[in-house]
């Protein structure tokens, strides 16, 4: 199944991006470095949300209007008294030409509702209070569940394997490139050695 492979094949960039991101959360001990976060999860999901919606095929998704969407980060950082950042641009974001590709990508970002328990959970213990944690609590008590449906229909649409490899290689680049963004948003200033 499609699903299977999906988790095998991006496992890796799976754990290189969860490497990243723990190291990053492990240092937040203030709601400005924890905004400072979410600007880094709205740029590149708002991003790639807008190019998924012009090229996938909703009616292949009947209850993605239910589906947590970039506006519930916004909508957080707004909480915490922060202003959202730019989104990335197509340089910055994988190549979304077609549905197929938007399925890879929303794999990766339905499947963010899984890990974002963990990050909750985290940033509730660093910073003492759960305010601005709505996009990391997924669907709440139902974000098994959502992802079962969703896999369901990811499982009914690559008609052959190689329509499967195109949904694997743009999750898989939806992984990188979210690496490589972070990268750019959070540059540390060098320590000068020498004052
Ligand atoms: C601290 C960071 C993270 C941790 C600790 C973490 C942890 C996990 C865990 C434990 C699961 C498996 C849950 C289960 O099977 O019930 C999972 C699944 C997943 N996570 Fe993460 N995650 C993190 C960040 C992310 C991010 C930022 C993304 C996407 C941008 C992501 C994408 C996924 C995907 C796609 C799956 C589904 C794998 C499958 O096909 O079963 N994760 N994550």
């Amino acid at each position: 199944m499609l699903s299977d492979k999906l988790k095998e094949e991006t496992q890796n960039n799976h754990q290189l991006l969860e490497k990243v991101l723990v190291g990053q959360l492990k240092a937040i001990r203030t709601p400005h470095e924890y905004v400072n976060l979410l600007k880094t999860f709205y740029s590149y999901f708002g991003g790639l949300e807008k190019r998924i919606n012009e090229v996938i095929d909703t009616r292949l998704l009947p209850d993605n209007v239910e589906r947590r969407k970039t506006q519930a980060i916004a909508n957080d950082i707004a909480n915490l008294g922060g202003e959202v950042s730019l989104m990335a641009s197509a340089d910055d974001l994988p190549a979304i030409n077609t549905h197929l590709e938007a399925l890879g990508a929303l794999y990766v970002i339905e499947g963010s509702t899984l890990g974002g328990k963990i990050i909750s959970k985290m940033m509730q213990q660093q910073l003492g209070a759960d305010k601005g944690m709505t996009f990391f609590a997924g669907y709440g008590d139902k974000t098994g569940q959502m992802w079962d449906t969703f896999k369901d229909a990811l499982n009914g649409q690559p008609q052959n394997t190689e329509q499967e490899a195109v949904v694997i290689a743009a999750a898989n680049q939806t992984f990188l490139k979210f690496g490589e963004w972070f990268d750019k948003t959070n540059q540390r200033v060098p320590i000068d050695l020498a004052s």
